[in-house]
């Protein structure tokens, strides 16, 4: 099979982008006709941003599984739909063809289900990077159960706060799980997320690491338990339940500027087709290329570029548990070398953290396989970009920059791998369908070429986010209601004389760590739950390697801590072990600075700008103090500055 609308040629480009812009319902549901449907959509496209209200191919009813399984084994049953690699490279990998892939998705339906999972039921999914964790994802699309997946890097807290917001009843976990030189006791975490949760029935357990785990009874259950009883059956298929084109899918937390992480949900039709669509076009994946992207599925490049978008082309995905530096910084030109991987699709994060062991490694590895080259999660310097080029690509691949969102469910501003034209540092131009307009604080466009502004999405797209769990308002106000009738993306954005888009970052007060999401709010209040900690102010910072750092700002009680610890030192690990069991490692400050005042303004506000500018290492063009409560503070924040 190939792809009737893979475009071919830049001319194909601007004319299906125009097509796309001047009749979205025709363009979009004539690329719907390539996929299955139980019933075939009555309108393709009804929306209202003031609500918001986007609904695509309302009527329709469809499984995505059986868009991303059964339609292929006809002809590609014995295709590879997953290659899976291990953390330690002596384990054997595993291939699963699109056969197997579906025999192992339907068994496990079978357990979700004999295990009371229903249709709309919540499943919350804490997992490493194992084959079992796509089957787990996938049979909860089969059953028609809301997949929430956590990624295996958040803390206990995380997930109870998760699994309350969306009163989950289910869980599916592992012993542990491998990542480089870690063993994660991932059952042992959701053991402490689950204490005095009252929603929660079944907690499935695969066994990975065969860490020791206490199993309680009438709670917890084996996978591999139940996947006998069904064999036993002998049980090898499970029709798929019929989902409206608007059921929700998954959920999938992500922080944003104020509060809790919110619960970003996508629907069934438009997700599916636009992560297809996406996918084919940017990589242009021709069937049989070896698709790598190495995000772990706990983010959304993971749902959407490890397992919707390739399965539902019926392409072959590789799945890696572990990280890019064990055992040693080669592991991915290995990894390449060792599958002949066809196109690579990472983190700028990981291209600077590879750069940064040089040459040495990525010698003696056979890359002639690789095609195309991608970047994702943030932007990517241009010495990253070229390092990405000269050494990996070898100069004959061209590097895709894909910006987008959680909260876009797919790629929204990509060049088109040898199609469009590239640019270091520029994610180039919109996908067909996507209409980014740039603004001023006050919401007026900024027109024409050459301009920087706030970007902003003015029409929808298939996998427009549908609304946060539980919230709807809370979905208008962060996306909707900044600017009228825009979606607003929270990041800013340059166009340059030939239109392009370039993405410098969020204007907003999220930071964008090493590719991951992290809200300064949702930071401080984990600093602040510190016994010695009165109060924070956290800001990013240029970093090397990650992109952005966390640097924090922090008053604490000076008597208290020094009389039961001693040293900052002690206290900043104190706090580092708070951050951690409240969000996670991730979310660990890189510099603590101790301090005695916050800048703040009359009314009490924390001036961040100020901060900001402190932590980059200005220290002149401070900008205007004067409305400051006690200007004397920033002299002593400047000198204290780490
Ligand atoms: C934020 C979204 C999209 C999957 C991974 C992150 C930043 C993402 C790029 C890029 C510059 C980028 C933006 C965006 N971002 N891709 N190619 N160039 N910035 O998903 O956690 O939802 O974060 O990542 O700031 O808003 P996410």
């Amino acid at each position: 099979m190939s792809y009737p609308y893979q475009i071919k040629s830049l001319e194909q480009y601007h004319a299906d982008y125009k097509r796309s812009v001047d009749d979205p319902a025709a363009f979009w549901s004539a690329i719907a006709e390539h996929f299955t449907w139980k019933k075939k959509w009555e309108t393709t496209l009804n929306w209202n941003f003031t609500e918001p209200r986007v609904e695509w191919f309302k009527g329709a009813k469809l499984n995505i599984t059986e868009n991303c399984l059964d339609r292929h084994l006809e002809k590609s049953g014995d295709m590879p739909a997953m290659i899976w690699e291990p953390n330690d490279p002596d384990e054997h990998h595993r291939i699963l063809t699109y056969r197997r892939l579906y025999e192992k998705v339907c068994q496990f339906s079978h357990v979700l289900k004999n295990n009371g999972v229903k249709k709309g039921d919540r499943v919350c999914i804490y997992m490493g990077m194992i084959p079992e964790l796509a089957v787990a994802v996938l049979a909860c699309a089969r059953v028609g159960a809301i997949h929430s997946v956590v990624f295996g890097g958040f803390s206990a807290q995380s997930i109870a706060d998760r699994l309350y917001d969306a009163q989950a009843e289910f869980i599916v976990t592992c012993d542990g799980a491998y990542r480089g030189q870690k063993d994660i006791p991932l059952k042992s975490v959701i053991d402490d997320a689950l204490i005095g949760n009252r929603i929660v029935k079944r907690v499935i357990v695969a066994t990975r690491t065969r860490t020791p785990v206490s199993m309680i009874k009438g709670r917890d259950v084996w996978w591999e338990e139940e996947i006998n009883k069904v064999e036993t059956m002998g049980l090898h298929d499970f029709p798929a339940e019929e989902m409206d084109a608007d059921d929700p899918l998954f959920i999938l937390y992500t922080s944003g500027s104020t509060g809790k992480p919110k619960g970003v949900v996508h629907t069934c039709a438009g997700y599916m087709l636009f992560t297809n669509y996406t996918f084919v076009n940017v990589f242009q994946y021709e069937p049989g290329d070896i698709f790598f992207c190495t995000a772990d599925i706990g983010w959304i490049t993971g749902h959407s570029y490890i397992i919707y978008g390739p399965l539902s082309a019926g392409a072959t995905s590789l799945m890696f548990e572990g990280v890019p530096t064990y055992p040693d910084a080669s592991r991915f030109w290995k990894i390449i070398d060792k599958f002949k991987v066809n196109i690579l699709y990472t983190a700028p994060t990981a291209i600077r953290s590879l750069m940064g062991f040089g040459l040495g490694p990525v010698h003696g590895h056979d890359l002639s396989s690789l095609k195309v080259l991608g970047t994702v999660g943030e932007p990517i310097n241009e010495e990253a970009w070229h390092w990405y080029d000269e050494h990996i690509g070898k100069k004959r691949c061209p590097i895709v920059d894909t910006w987008w969102q959680t909260e876009t469910g797919g790629i929204l501003i990509s060049n088109i791998a040898g199609i469009t034209p590239s640019k270091p540092s520029y994610a180039t131009l919109p996908m067909p369908g996507v209409q980014p307009i740039l603004v001023d604080e006050s919401g007026k466009e900024i027109e024409g070429n050459s301009v920087s502004g706030n970007l902003c999405i003015k029409a929808p797209w298939p996998s427009t986010i549908k609304t946060t769990y539980g919230d709807h308002e809370r979905c208008r106000t962060n996306y909707f209601a900044t600017y009228p009738n825009l979606y607003f993306t929270g990041d800013g954005a340059l166009r340059d004389e030939n239109g392009f888009y370039r993405i410098t970052g969020r204007v907003d007060d999220v930071l964008n760590v090493s590719g991951h999401r992290i809200g300064t709010a949702e930071v401080e209040n984990a600093i602040n739950m510190h016994a010695s900690v009165v109060e924070s102010a956290v800001v990013g910072y240029p970093h090397d390697i990650k992109g952005q750092g966390i640097y924090a700002f922090v008053i604490y009680q000076g008597s208290h801590a020094q009389n039961t610890h001693g040293t900052a030192d002690l206290i900043r690990k104190d706090i580092h072990q708070t951050v951690t069991r409240i969000i996670g490692a991730i979310a660990k400050p890189d510099k603590i600075q101790f301090v005695s005042g916050l800048p703040k303004t009359r009314s009490g506000k924390i001036m961040r700008r100020i901060l900001r500018k402190i932590a980059e290492g200005e220290t002149e063009n401070l900008g205007d103090t004067s409305t400051l409560l006690d200007p004397g503070v920033v002299e002593e924040i400047k000198n204290g500055k780490l």
